[in-house]
């Protein structure tokens, strides 16, 4: 029973956990992937690791980021998905986001930090006991990490930190894993597609052979055909073929 019970209480905890991402509705070809970058986490062991999810823009990164966290963020003593690094880098707001991750993982208001060495300070002096799960979304090169999660002796024995990026060139981790996102699969795409076009897991039968050419054509890239499906939407037939020649 204990184990049963165990595992209720850690469903029961991620329900709870306030911080729970929201995802679309429709999430297709998502769990196989989730799994693999579980596996790929390795939970059970007690180091510290860096996993990156890499590729393309619009391949579904930050949203299978989003899955795995919602999924295991209750196994951790605190937990942070911070959007946007290289964007807030870019801005000069690094010292924000310290400040976000501080709060969300010590769960407390914010922490009053002056500059980017204080809060770099501050992460190592308050996490270096915790076990973390952190997800630094869209963080692309060595100097915004190095201000937020250097290395992994900053955090607890178990911590995880997840990155996602388009660019590994320039993160200069010592050592992580790497989980390379693909297209989705043929038939995964067709069911995105026609839900987002018909609001249907496959297309209405005068429509079969125009769809499966659209998605064809995406490459199985989701933001695309969420983009070009919710077009079609608004469109007739006649529109989809010359939008067909297009492509
Ligand atoms: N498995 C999926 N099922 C359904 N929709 C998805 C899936 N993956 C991604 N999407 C949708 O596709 C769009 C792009 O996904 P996402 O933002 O995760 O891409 P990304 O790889 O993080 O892109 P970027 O590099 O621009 O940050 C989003 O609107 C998202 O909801
Ligand atoms: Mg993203």
């Amino acid at each position: 029973h204990g184990k049963l019970i165990r595992s209720i209480v850690a469903e029961v905890l991620i329900k709870l956990n306030k911080r729970e991402k929201i995802l679309p509705d429709h999430l297709v070809g998502i769990q196989d992937r989730v799994e693999d970058v579980k596996h790929l986490l390795d939970e059970g062991s007690l180091d510290v690791r860096y996993l990156v999810i890499h590729g393309m823009g619009g391949i579904g990164k930050t949203t299978l980021a989003k899955v795995v966290f919602n999924q295991i963020s209750g196994r951790f003593n605190g937990c942070s998905f911070l959007l946007g690094v290289q964007e807030a880098a870019r801005d000069g707001k690094i010292v924000q986001l310290q400040k976000q991750l501080l709060s969300e993982i010590l769960n407390s208001t914010p922490v009053e930090i002056f500059d980017s060495d204080a809060g770099i300070n501050q992460i190592k002096r308050r996490f270096r006991h915790k076990k973390v799960l952190i997800v630094f979304d869209d963080l692309d090169e060595r100097d915004q990490l190095s201000m937020l999660a250097a290395k992994g002796n900053w955090f607890g024995l178990g911590s995880r930190i997840i990155i996602t990026t388009r660019d590994t060139n320039n993160l200069a981790i010592e050592e992580y894993k790497i989980y390379q996102m693909t297209e989705l699969l043929y038939h995964h795409a067709l069911q995105l597609f026609s839900k987002h076009a018909f609001g249907m897991d496959s297309p209405p039968h005068d429509y079969d052979d125009i769809s499966c050419n659209i998605t064809r054509m995406t490459g199985g890239l989701p933001l695309a055909l969420e983009v070009i499906g919710l077009f079609s939407l608004s469109q007739r037939k006649p529109i989809w073929k010359e939008m067909l020649k297009k492509l």
